[in-house]
């Protein structure tokens, strides 16, 4: 049995991870909590894996506040950039394969149509350039290693980082009544935790290295996210779309991030189904639609 390790499992993506590789019951799965482990010291990451010994470490760690890290870019790197070579230095050593999960931000959103994974990367805020830092290091470091960049992620758990998901919040604000306007000129592919998770868990059933885009198939706007998460529970609320230049916000953003795989192979590329697809399953998983809905 394959044992995979498991680095910040209780997050948004790290809880559906596990909860996949578990489902397949082909592997020994181990999660892996801040509170077992610290990425940031390479001492506590040593000793956590040269005692697991697994044959996988999926790094699902991460600084993920976007606008903080502008501020707040040492805390950035020692996560994303410096937690990721430690992760990737013991991984070396104990022969395992590494599994780096990195993001859209690390395009500029400049090109006009999905970025591939032969698409150079050209980060343009803090969280963006050190997590191509962390892909760097990876690639530099362990002989083996699996990268995958996700975007834009909603899930059960919700993002522990962020505290929350842009689905539920999105849909509180529009319960209570708030007034909503959500930018309609930055696009990207919005995806389902638990897809990206089983998609992982094909790649690493087929033993793929490399680096591959993992997101739900096609991509649209915030304000369209928006609208199609409350057309499928039925709410009716009007949402104001306005351009990002309306909304200032602390880091820049990829004005089109979205991404999709020229690499992956149709069994993985299954698990990646359209995104509206996707959202609608994640809805009625959070009990907002009737089984049958
Ligand atoms: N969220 C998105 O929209 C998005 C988009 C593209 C890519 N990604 C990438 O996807 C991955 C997962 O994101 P997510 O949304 O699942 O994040 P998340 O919910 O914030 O989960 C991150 C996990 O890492 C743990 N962690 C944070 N700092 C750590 C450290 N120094 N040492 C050990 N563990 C640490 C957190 O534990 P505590 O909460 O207890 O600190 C948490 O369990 C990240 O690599 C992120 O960059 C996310």
């Amino acid at each position: 049995m394959m044992r995979v390790a498991v680095i910040g499992n209780t997050g948004q993506l790290g809880t559906d991870l596990l909860n996949a590789l578990v489902e397949a019951g082909s592997y020994e799965v181990f999660g892996l909590s801040h509170r077992e482990i610290e990425c940031t010291d390479p001492a506590s990451v040593e000793k956590r894996l040269k005692t697991l010994r697994p044959d996988v470490v999926v790094n699902c760690a991460a600084f993920v506040r976007v606008d903080e890290s502008e501020d707040r870019p040492e805390e950035t790197f020692r996560v994303n950039s410096l937690g990721a070579l430690h992760v990737a230095r013991a991984c070396a050593e104990i022969d395992a394969l590494c599994v780096y999960i990195s993001t859209d931000y690390v395009f500029d959103g400049e090109k006009g149509s999905p970025y591939t994974e032969s698409d150079a990367p050209h980060p343009i805020n803090v969280y963006g350039v050190s997590k191509l830092g962390g892909e760097y290091l990876v690639q530099e470091t362990c002989p083996r290693w699996l990268i995958a960049r996700l975007a834009s992620l909603f899930g059960k758990a919700g993002s522990s980082g962020k505290g929350g998901n842009f689905v539920e919040t999105i849909l509180a604000k529009a319960k209570s009544g708030e007034p909503l306007r959500l930018v309609d000129d930055i696009r990207m592919s919005p995806t389902y935790t638990r897809d990206a998770a089983q998609a992982l868990e094909r790649l690493l059933r087929e033993r793929t290295l490399g680096l591959f885009h993992l997101v739900n198939a096609g991509h649209c706007t915030w304000y369209e996210f928006a609208c199609q998460a409350m057309e499928v529970v039925g709410l009716q609320h009007r949402i104001e779309p306005i351009s990002a230049l309306e909304y200032p916000m602390k880091a820049r953003r990829p004005k089109d991030s979205s991404l999709e795989s020229r690499k992956l192979n149709p069994s993985v590329k299954e698990c990646l189904r359209p995104w509206r697809e996707a959202l609608k399953a994640y809805l009625k998983e959070k009990g907002y639609l009737s089984s049958h809905g």
